[in-house]
This record gives structure tokens, C-alpha cells and sequence, in this order.
């Protein structure tokens, strides 16, 4: 069976069947009509997609941040899940699954949000979906055939993707017999996990929302003052990694700031940890996972006792979870778990 993973985050969705991926912003938009067909300069397209899903069409991604006038962006787990989830979770999944191949999915909730949301999105993905790719004039017809889809926290995503292989078995097995923490930083939420053997600890887990998206609405707020302009946060990735933006031809310097920012999350994620696991002391490693884990790593390093190790599983830190769904699929599915049961 197919198996393919969907990683819905605040900041950007994210999904693979193992071998080929998307990744793109979770921004949902109106369509506009295009009035010229062409595409003048042969270029890469942009990340993101135009579709149609029962009867109503979006801009997904970057194409919604760059041609809708009317666009949505959440920070609200509720509304994440009752509006935006089934559609960027769909545009990604047809980006990667054949149309009609029945497929396995897993995705992730925060752990936080894990019971009160679970049965709800395996009932949103759960079926078939038909929808319309507009990358042609017409569309094209695509069906997902959503076999069964099972979710699971995130942040064992990024755990998974650590210490399994892509054919489901263990690739780590003394890591896995060890004491792990993950802390798993996203856009909004940073998730905080503990599993020793394969169980899990409720006891360590929790989500708080000290996400990159504090450090950005700082920035945000400071552009603002300088410039007069309200540049939404999903527009300062890139200027924020490159320490500098132009906002109406003039150069803003963001290097400054972003130390301050930056160094103030580190301090609230590590006292968070603190708090969270102060009786697991006994934590013989802790991964850091997440797009804003590798941003913060180094602020978070020094404030940290005993090893923080980055984890670097896969070229771009933010497909860590979705790359372990993928894997978990294949243990839970192929593996050993559903033979037995
Ligand atoms: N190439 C990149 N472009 C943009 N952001 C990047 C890039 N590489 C790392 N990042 C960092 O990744 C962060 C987003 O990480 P990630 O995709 O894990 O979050 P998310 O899963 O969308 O959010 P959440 O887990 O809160 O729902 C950004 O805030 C940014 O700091
Ligand atoms: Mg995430």
C-alpha cells in the first residue's frame, strides 16, 4: 500500500511519500482570474496550488501570498482545524499521490491538542476526495483515495524520522532503549515530548506556544514603528534569515533585533523545559527538531545542561516530521503492529 505523510504546521505544510515532497506556507486564498495565460519567463513555479475542493476554489501557498487580494493565515489550532487543514492538506497530498492509488496517511497534532483534535482529522482525510488542479485552463480531475489515515503528536514524527528507517524497522535500537526528550519549535507551537523504550510520558509532553511567530510579530512591530508599513509575519522568513529587508526601496537591518528576539525565545523555551521535565532529569538525550529548532539552536545551546543534539536527519530541518509519518506508516501498517493485531 501507498503510504504517504502530511505535516499541516502553523507556518508552512508539509508532506512526502517517502520519495518526492512539497513544502509550502499555510496560507489559503481567494482565486483570481488570471487575464493572461502565459507564463512569460520560463522559471520555477511557485510553491503552492490552485484548486478546487467541494465546489469552492483556493490559492494554496505562496500563490495565495502573492496573487489573492483576500488571504488566511492561522495561528488558532481550532480554526486551523475546522477551516485550513483539509484544504493545504489536501494540496499537498495531491502533490505527491498518484490520483485514485488507494494511500495510508498519517499526520500530526500538537501534543497538546492530540486528544481533543485526532478523531477529527482521521475523519476529515478518511475517504475519497475529488478535487480540481487548475494547472491547466480546464483542470485537471484528481482523486484521493484515502485508504485509512491515522494521526499521531508531531513531534514523534521528528522521532521517528531519528530513529527508524524508510522501511518502517529500527535503525537505533540502543537510542531507542534510551530516555529521549524532543523538543520540537514551529512556527507557532514548540511541542515537548519524552519517550524511553517506545513509551510514551504524558507526564513530559506539552505544548506551549513559544513558536518562531513571537520573535516575528516582535519584528513585525518595530518594522512597523520604522517604516509605517504592517508587514505580515508570514512574509519575514526570508528577511529574517537574511538579516536585512527593503520596504518602499529603503534597507531595515534586522541582524540587531533578531539576536534580541531570538535570544529572548531560547531564554522562555529553556525555563519552559525546565518546568516541563523537572522530574526528568534523568533525559539521557534531547533532539531538537522543527524549522525554528535549527533557527534557534544556537541561542538555545549554552542555555541548555546535558546534550541538546540538533537533529539533522533531513536537508531541510522542517520536513523532519513529515518524513517520520512516512516511516511510522510503514511500521504501523506493513510492520509489525497490524500483522499482530
Ligand atoms: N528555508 C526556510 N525558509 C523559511 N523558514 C525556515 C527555513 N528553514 C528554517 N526555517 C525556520 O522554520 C520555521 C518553521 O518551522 P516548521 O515548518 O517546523 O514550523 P511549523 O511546523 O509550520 O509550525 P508549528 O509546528 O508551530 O505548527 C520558520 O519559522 C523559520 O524560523
Ligand atoms: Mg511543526
Amino acid at each position: 500500500m501507498l503510504m504517504a505523510g502530511v505535516d499541516v504546521g502553523f507556518g508552512f505544510t508539509k508532506a512526502t511519500d517517502g520519495e518526492s515532497s512539497t513544502l509550502f506556507k499555510s496560507i489559503v486564498g481567494e482565486p483570481q482570474p488570471r487575464s493572461m495565460e502565459d507564463n512569460f519567463f520560463s522559471s520555477e513555479a511557485i510553491p503552492g496550488l490552485h484548486l478546487t475542493v467541494e465546489d469552492r476554489s483556493y490559492f494554496v501557498g505562496e500563490l495565495a501570498e502573492s496573487e489573492s487580494r483576500v488571504r488566511q493565515f492561522t495561528l488558532d489550532q481550532a480554526q486551523m482545524v475546522t477551516q485550513h487543514f483539509k484544504i493545504l492538506a489536501l494540496a499537498a497530498l495531491a502533490k505527491v499521490v498518484p490520483s485514485r492509488v488507494p494511500v495510508n496517511v498519517i499526520t500530526g497534532l500538537p501534543v497538546g491538542y492530540y486528544m481533543e483534535y485526532k478523531d477529527k482529522l482521521a475523519q476529515i482525510l478518511q475517504g475519497e476526495h475529488k478535487l480540481l488542479i487548475h494547472d491547466s485552463s480546464q483542470g485537471n480531475e484528481t482523486v484521493l483515495n484515502i485508504n485509512r489515515a491515522r494521526v499521531i503528536p508531531q513531534p514523534y514524527g521528528s522521532l521517528v524520522d531519528y530513529l527508524f528507517r524508510d522501511d518502517g524497522t529500527v535503525l537505533r535500537a540502543d537510542a531507542a532503549r534510551q530516555k529521549i526528550g524532543v523538543v520540537d519549535i514551529g512556527f507557532k507551537t514548540t511541542d515537548f515530548t519524552v519517550c524511553k523504550g517506545f513509551r510514551h510520558s504524558e507526564r513530559g509532553s506539552r505544548t506551549t506556544d513559544t513558536g518562531i511567530a513571537k520573535a516575528f510579530t516582535y519584528i513585525s512591530e518595530a518594522l512597523n514603528d520604522m517604516s509605517g508599513v504592517n508587514v505580515e509575519i508570514y512574509r519575514l522568513y526570508d528577511a529574517v534569515r537574511e538579516g536585512s529587508i527593503k520596504i518602499r526601496g529603503a534597507e531595515y537591518d534586522l541582524s540587531k533585533v533578531k539576536g534580541e528576539v531570538f535570544g529572548r525565545l531560547a531564554t522562555a523555551v529553556a525555563s519552559d523545559m525546565e518546568r516541563v521535565w523537572t522530574d526528568d532529569w534523568d533525559l539521557d538525550i534531547v533532539l531538537l527538531a522543527g524549522g525554528g529548532g535549527e533557527a534557534l539552536f544556537e541561542y538555545l545551546k549554552p542555555l541548555v545542561r546535558g546534550e541538546l543534539a540538533l537533529l539533522k536527519t533531513k536537508e531541510d530541518p522542517r520536513m523532519a516530521n513529515v518524513s517520520g509519518y512516512v516511516k511510522y506508516g510503514r511500521y504501523y501498517y506493513d510492520g509489525s503492529v497490524m500483522k499482530e493485531a
